[in-house]
């Protein structure tokens, strides 16, 4: 039932703060600020290969910057459908996790059964916890998304990013990577994400005037570094999905290897620009885009000074902690394409040629 809302998409995004908090609670013990062991000893894996398609693809590589980073965890992450038929050569060792919401996908499905039939071990993310792949798999890590409805994945994707950055901080503590100290910031950040998600969603008045100019436009960037990069993907095939607008997500740092010349004054150009540690850089690249005419939609905390320019405006995001940006700065990419659906009109729970899950390749 949708309830007080006008669609499935519009109260999956507002039920996040809630389905993070539940799935953070399956990997974390709040109360002692600790990871939770589980069925994986991260100490033993010497390789992640996360397989997924579409949205499931992009919460990967998120994931991806996360093991890195947090625990020296070599991670590859593929698209399910290249994977499966290009003979990957997989070091043993290798821990083959298949993210998935509906558990159903046929590529990510056969994908974790190579895996499983070239003797690694298995992992399956998934959101339906009685799934084909949450048998096929050798251990479950469930999401408690409940179920989505809308074809385009929102609550399903912040669950999977949820799980995976606290299946990071459980690896690096796991590889000595992390001490009790770090253990305890890291689980306190994660910690807040289910509140910085639910002021994330009261974003949506400046939001809806920018969708109005994204109604207009024919094309739009996004741009993002780091965890944003994936989330810049994420928030164009949402837009692409739901509004049938043509986006790109790109890496801020490769606009000028091509991309740039895209750039004129009808082509909006959305930035995810958490204050992290590339924020000076993600700036700069806007500078260079707003130089070109492109209107400049900049996603950042209050706190982050302005790149001087014209035609970079702002949208205040709140002030978070890095590991969770993904998550926070997921609510304003999934509203965006939202309001502009709805302003265009289109179906947004059940848009054109496409299911909610695609069990035929
Ligand atoms: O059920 P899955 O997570 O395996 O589905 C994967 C994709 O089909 C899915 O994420 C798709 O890209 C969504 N429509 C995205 O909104």
């Amino acid at each position: 039932e949708k309830g007080e809302y006008r669609h499935f998409m519009e109260k999956e995004i507002h039920e996040q703060p809630d389905s993070v908090q539940h799935t953070l609670s399956h990997y974390l013990d709040f109360v002692n600020g600790r990871v939770k062991p589980g069925e994986i000893d991260f100490a033993a894996v010497d390789r992640i290969q996360i397989v997924a398609c579409g949205t499931a693809f992009y919460a990967g590589q998120i994931g991806r910057y996360a093991f890195e980073r947090l625990a020296g965890l070599p991670c590859d992450v593929e698209i399910a459908s290249e994977f499966r038929y290009r003979n990957p050569a997989v070091a043993p060792g290798t821990l083959a996790v298949a993210v998935s919401q509906s558990g159903e996908t046929a590529d990510t499905l056969a994908s974790l059964s190579w895996c499983k039939a070239n003797g690694l071990k298995t992992a399956a993310l998934v959101n339906v916890h009685s799934s084909s792949m949450a048998r096929e798999a050798l251990v479950v890590w469930p999401t408690h998304a409940g179920p989505e409805i809308g074809v385009a994945s929102t609550k399903a994707f912040t669950a999977q990013v949820a799980a995976l950055l606290a299946l990071a901080v459980t690896a690096g503590v796991q590889r000595g990577r992390i001490d009790p100290l770090i253990e305890g910031e890291l689980v306190k950040a994660l910690f807040e994400a289910p509140r910085l998600i639910a002021e994330a969603v009261q974003m949506d008045g400046a939001l809806r005037g920018v969708a109005h100019e994204l109604s207009k436009a024919t094309d739009v960037l996004f741009l993002g570094r780091g965890a944003m990069f994936p989330l810049a993907m994420e928030g164009a095939l949402k837009l692409k999905e739901i509004s049938y607008i043509h986006a790109e997500g790109y890496a801020a740092g490769e606009l000028k290897h091509g991309p740039i010349a895209l750039v004129d004054e009808l082509t909006p150009i959305v930035a995810l620009a958490p204050l992290d540690e590339v924020f000076e850089k993600t700036a700069s690249n806007l500078q260079e885009v707003a130089a070109r005419g492109g209107p400049v939609i900049m996603i950042a905390p209050k706190a982050a000074p302005d790149p001087h320019g014209a035609g970079i405006s702002r949208i205040d995001a709140p002030d978070c902690h890095p590991l969770i940006a993904p998550l926070v700065y997921a609510i304003p990419v999934q509203l965006l394409a939202y309001y502009t659906a709805v302003e265009k009109g289109t179906d947004v729970d059940q848009p054109r040629n496409l299911a909610k899950s695609v069990t035929v390749e």
